[in-house]
């Protein structure tokens, strides 16, 4: 992670395929009047552009792309450059079958679609090395140029030979000996036991597929191939002479990939959002898109890119709804409100064949820039010229949620009380909402994350437990944090070895409780969680838990835990679903069951309280979404209402409007931000 890059603009583009207009010259000089006339002062060039930058091995054709850049700066539009290497040209794996990826049945696929190519192969990586130097030394001084591109939306493995072997050494690396290996795998289990790392193999559907430490080890293999990879790309553009910042674009809830990895490996986290809107609440896609956001922005604790969506509706969702008036403007000024120092499409000019031609794009078929989405992408390019001022301002959050990937892949891979629907993401959907609600800057976090600067932590269903994990969470209580721990939690260690000796593992002390045993329920039952006279927070309503009930009981050195809800029903009706427990200066809640969101909704507002953190507002309606982003001078106040209803929303006297209109409420779907001095 190199230095910080703040543009002191916002950019405002997107992804653009000149190389499908050749034959048009007069497309690509209306685009550029077009550009110019929607405040897109941003392309992104040279996505998949392979076969016409180098159509023959060795033959390189820059022409083109030389040009377009020139123009782009002549008319004051930057440039992200990307590095063509997600999808590579027919000749290549017709000569080199070995670039092509070789899937977990171990079949090497055809040429063919994209991402679909080995990151270990020599010859591939040999490729991608050579036409990125050529790239980075052609127009890696232009100054146009702003950002590098690498790759497109890194994703998908490879079980190659070639990989097999990585897959070994990284083994190796990491285990020293077979023997250390087979403890933490604890093969001996049906009697897999390895003899030598050259024994091992990649999990597959048709061999080993149950070793839950080995399909664990495997897929962070896969993020550190990746990441090698990307690595690689960036270190040809570095000795190709250019020294411009690198990015890559991430996606959305992708689990194939721990992006917290990515964090030292990019000067700026990009991603791409596509959200479908009007399918739920608008709240409810909104607080689902704020958590993506918050998550990419966490990775590194600074501002990050949008780096592709949609200024009309896709083509590949199973519905693909166009956005209604309003809401291209609202959800991209909700990326900034989340910390986005971008505003990038997907794409820029309609292609007129193949898979996306129907996919949404600033210029359609048709042409022209009379048409509605025109006028809102022009909209979109205004408002972020008139906020300026707030790019590379960063997010502090009082708040934290532990979303972290390893933990995801084990849980899912547990084979423990339910194998199905866990609901996980819904788990972590329902602190977010009640602390949003609240209007609290709040973090994404993994493991790895410092949890200083935050005064509440929420780990729900943090299975696994990295052996030094819960020394982390203990230090952060004992210091004043308020932890928010729930049901199957600190189940497994990092290489998914259950914990010995009482759940919680390592938090007993500090929760207080032991986690006995765990309850499943059919999708049809619930239990309910009925509240504790004269509990301290002062609940006072009955909740439906479903899912999990978590049998906890205080441990006997800890009479002092408080039960604030208590089951309702079967044969552990009495037993805890909500404890407190204060430790040292902090306090730690232990969350037994899968409770409802009403749950949360109450929860919440009582531990922000109790943990001193104030909210921007006194009083934020259902549905409005406010953050805050800060610098050295000044702090914006951002106000979005995704409700359905006009509110008004009192804002305190010192913070003047720096966007949005006067009006005595706020209409649907339209944001305010304020400005107060620091
Ligand atoms: C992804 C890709 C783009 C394009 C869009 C379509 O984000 O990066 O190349 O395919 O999806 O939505
Ligand atoms: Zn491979």
């Amino acid at each position: 992670m190199n230095k910080q890059v703040n543009y002191g603009r916002f950019l405002h583009g997107g992804d653009y395929n000149p190389e499908q207009w050749m034959n048009r010259p007069d497309i690509l000089r209306t685009d550029i009047e077009y550009f110019k006339k929607s405040h897109i002062n941003t392309v992104s060039l040279g996505i998949f552009s392979w076969s016409v930058l180098e159509p023959n091995e060795g033959e390189y054709h820059f022409e083109w792309l030389e040009e377009i850049i020139d123009t782009m700066y002549h008319n004051g539009i930057s440039v992200i450059l990307a590095t063509p290497s997600g999808a590579r040209p027919k000749w290549m794996s017709d000569k080199y079958p070995e670039v092509l990826r070789v899937n977990e049945n171990r079949e090497r696929n055809l040429f063919g679609g994209r991402h679909n190519h080995c990151y270990t192969s020599p010859v591939y990586r040999e490729k991608t090395r050579r036409i990125n130097m050529e790239l980075a030394k052609r127009f890696g001084q232009h100054p146009a140029v702003i950002l590098w591109h690498i790759s497109n939306e890194f994703g998908g493995e490879c079980h190659c030979p070639l990989c097999q072997e990585e897959f070994r050494k990284w083994l190796e690396e990491k285990y020293q000996t077979i023997e250390a290996l087979n403890e933490c795998w604890a093969t001996t289990f049906w009697s897999h036991r390895y003899n030598s790392f050259s024994q091992i193999e990649s999990p597959s559907p048709r061999g080993e597929s149950g070793l839950h430490a080995l399909t664990l080890d495997w897929k962070r293999f896969v993020t550190e191939r990746t990441i090698d990879f990307l690595k690689h790309e960036v270190q040809a553009i570095r000795d190709g002479g250019s020294d411009k910042p690198v990015t890559a674009n991430l996606m959305y809830d992708y689990a194939g990939l721990d992006y917290k990895k990515f964090r030292e490996a990019l000067d700026i986290v990009s991603w791409d959002n596509y959200p479908s809107w009007h399918k739920h609440t608008e709240w409810k896609t909104a607080l689902d898109c704020g958590l993506q956001h918050d998550l990419m922005r966490s990775i590194q604790n600074r501002p990050f890119l949008l780096m592709e969506s949609c200024p009309s509706a896709t083509n590949w969702q199973p519905v693909s709804k166009l956005k209604k008036p309003g809401m291209l403007l609202t959800a991209s000024l909700q990326a900034v409100a989340h910390g986005s120092d971008s505003v990038l499409y997907f794409q820029l000019r309609q292609s007129q064949g193949s898979s996306e031609k129907f996919h949404g794009a600033v210029i359609d078929h048709y042409g022209g820039c009379d048409t509605r989405v025109f006028r809102e992408v022009t909209e979109v390019g205004n408002a972020l010229e008139q906020i300026q001022e707030i790019t590379g301002s960063h997010t502090v959050s009082p708040a934290a949620i532990l979303y972290d990937r390893e933990n995801d892949w084990a849980m899912k891979d547990s084979q423990g009380p339910r194998n199905e629907d866990l609901h996980y993401m819904e788990c972590i959907q329902k602190h977010y909402q009640a602390l949003r609600n609240q209007g609290i800057n709040t973090d994404i976090i993994s493991m790895e994350h410092d949890l200083q600067g935050y005064q509440i932590v929420a780990a729900p269903m943090s299975y696994m437990h990295r052996r030094d994990y819960a020394q982390k969470l203990a230090s952060f209580v004992e210091n004043g944090g308020t932890l928010v721990l729930t049901y199957w939690s600190g189940i497994v260690d990092e290489t998914d070895l259950c914990y010995l000796e009482g759940t919680p593992h390592g938090l007993m002390e500090v929760t207080g409780i032991r986690s006995t045993e765990i309850d499943a329920l059919y999708d049809w039952e619930e239990n309910h969680a009925v509240p504790e006279n004269g509990n301290h927070l002062g609940l006072s309503s009955i909740y439906t838990c479903k899912n999990f009930c978590d049998l906890v009981q205080p441990i006997k050195q800890k009479p002092d835990v408080e039960i604030l809800l208590r089951y309702a029903d079967d044969f552990y009706q009495g037993w805890p679903a909500l404890t407190h427990h204060a430790f040292g200066k902090g306090h730690a809640y232990y969350v037994c069951a899968d409770l409802e969101e009403a749950f949360y909704g109450d929860f919440y507002p009582q531990i922000i309280k109790e943990a001193h953190i104030l909210s921007p507002l006194e009083s934020i309606p259902e549905g409005v979404s406010v953050t805050t982003r800060e610098n050295d001078s000044s702090t914006y106040l951002f106000v979005q209402n995704f409700g359905t209803k006009a509110v008004s929303v009192p804002i305190p006297a010192e913070y003047k409007l720096l966007y949005g209109d006067t009006e005595a409420s706020m209409k649907p779907l339209t944001t305010r931000i304020f400005k107060k001095a620091r």
